[in-house]
């Protein structure tokens, strides 16, 4: 069983980043800039966007940090992104989901301008990606990738289910490894909370990748020896021992689906630490396109 260390890979990426940035620093080019939206207090939204800040920092980013009032309403949220669509010192910008109940959150992602929607989230990106032409790659599934990949794990012909359709992870996730090419050419089947006999399902497959939410929810007697699993289920358990008062946990029994997989990935310390590093990466490519276009 091989361990897809994604704190370790993405600290690569990290590296090579870096160095990219500092040639662009070196030839009195303008570096990367990257802006975060992030609408009133949810804790764990305030957690990630902090992190996606820092790791600006690291890598040698310009970073902008826009936090609004948990009351702001669409309109003010509305001119905000147009403000950063129109900031020429801006490659990227991302709006932190979820948003407060009164915001539309797909009227918010329609206006970001796609050359600057690092999140790969706005329609005209998604549907560049479906047709395989270039375009943003939302970063998780970006991510996930890109471990596949670094690791040499075989997707051609291979069986995929993704557990989880949403717009962020398995939706997105289940078009990428069905496309043409590595990692990809694999045969797909997206389940969700109408999907009868899971167990049936799951069983099948050479790869899982499961984006519920559910702690637990994969255990060892649904999946098949040597099987590849991609965990993208982060869910805080409160437990008053710890001093964060929580701990992270994933979608998978790790202790026991571990013992029959050939790979596997670790909740905390697979797939999320990728998830920044692919967003950097996107970042990167806004900036270099923009500077093609002598912006
Ligand atoms: N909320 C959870 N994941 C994400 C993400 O990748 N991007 C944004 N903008 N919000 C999120």
């Amino acid at each position: 069983m091989i361990i897809l260390d994604g704190k370790k890979t993405s600290n690569d990426i990290k590296n090579e980043i870096t160095d990219t940035v500092q040639a662009m620093k070196d030839n009195g080019e303008k570096v990367p800039h990257l802006a975060a939206v992030i609408v009133g207090n949810d804790g764990a939204s305030l957690t990630y966007v902090g992190s996606k800040v820092r790791a600006c920092e690291r890598v040698g980013f310009e970073s902008t940090m826009v936090r609004m009032p948990n009351t702001t309403s669409e309109t003010e949220l509305l001119k905000e992104i147009k403000k950063l669509n129109d900031n020429p010192e801006i490659d990227g910008f991302i709006v932190q989901l979820p948003l407060p109940k009164q915001i539309d959150t797909q009227k918010v992602l329609m206006a970001v301008d796609p050359d600057k929607d690092v999140d790969g989230f706005h329609p005209t990106n998604f549907g560049r990606m479906a047709l395989d032409m270039s375009t943003f790659i939302p970063a998780t599934p970006f991510g996930i990738l890109e471990l596949l990949d670094r690791y040499g794990v075989d997707t051609q012909g291979k069986h995929t289910v993704v557990i989880g359709r949403s717009h962020i992870v398995g939706r997105p996730m289940s078009i990428l490894m069905g496309r043409k090419g590595f990692p990809g050419n694999s045969t797909v089947t997206l389940t969700h909370s109408h999907t009868k006999n899971i167990t049936q399902i799951t069983s099948q497959a050479d790869i899982i990748i499961t984006a519920l939410g559910v702690p637990g929810f994969l255990k060892a007697e649904m999946v098949k020896d040597d099987v590849v699993i991609i965990d993208v289920g982060i869910t805080r358990v409160p437990d008053d021992s710890r001093e964060r008062g929580y701990y992270i946990t994933g979608d998978v029994d790790f202790e026991n689906v571990s013992k029959k997989a050939s790979y596997i990935t670790p909740v905390p310390g697979g797939v999320g630490p990728m998830t920044i590093a692919m967003l950097l990466k996107n970042t990167l490519l806004a900036r270099e396109r923009h500077r093609a276009a002598n912006r």
